[in-house]
């Protein structure tokens, strides 16, 4: 195997481990805990089980994008992102950019600690805005992982 076909399966696999992660946290861990928990503890609970997720998100977010750079570098693909044909490639770089500041920013200054108080006042429309804002980032990364594969091989 050469450091390219390499450098392409670290990339590959990052994101089977980040975006499966938010697949399974979007299809069948809101609603287990939206079936099982009871409302005004949902947030909490879930903020909880999701802090684990959230450190592999970040290190699978740092893999995808170091790779995916690389990439971009070695085979210097940069006009690329002047070209709408290959919107896949800004789209790649878009949802990356949005997570990475999700997980590193957002997440840990801003967004923990709002939740938190905003599920004292509304538990059951902070939970509702959780799954939506999630399956709002899932469809966006399906979308990026539909148009990349195709992309990549030609489609
Ligand atoms: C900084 C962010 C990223 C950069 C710079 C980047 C760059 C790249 C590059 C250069 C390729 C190879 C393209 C080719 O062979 O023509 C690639 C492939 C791919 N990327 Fe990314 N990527 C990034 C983030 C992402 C994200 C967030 C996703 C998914 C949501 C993603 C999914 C894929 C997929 C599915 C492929 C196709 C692999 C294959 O079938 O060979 N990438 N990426």
């Amino acid at each position: 195997m050469n450091e390219f076909a390499l450098v392409r399966a670290v990339h590959v696999i990052a994101i089977v481990l980040w975006i499966g992660g938010v697949a399974m946290v979007t299809t069948v861990l809101l609603p287990a805990i939206t079936r099982h928990v009871s409302e005004s503890e949902r947030v909490a609970f879930f903020e909880r089980i999701e802090a684990r997720f959230a450190v592999q998100s970040r290190w699978t977010t740092l893999a995808a994008g170091a790779s995916g750079f690389w990439l971009v570098w070695q085979w210097d693909l940069w006009q690329r992102f002047l070209d709408v044909r290959y919107w896949w490639m800004h789209a790649m770089v878009a949802i990356w950019a949005l997570f990475t500041l999700l997980l590193f920013v957002l997440e840990p200054l801003v967004l923990h600690r709002w939740f938190e108080a905003r599920s004292k006042r509304d538990p059951v429309g902070t939970f509702a805005l959780i799954r939506r804002l999630h399956w709002m980032l899932f469809t966006a990364s399906v979308v990026t992982v539909l148009g990349a594969t195709a992309g990549a091989h030609g489609g």
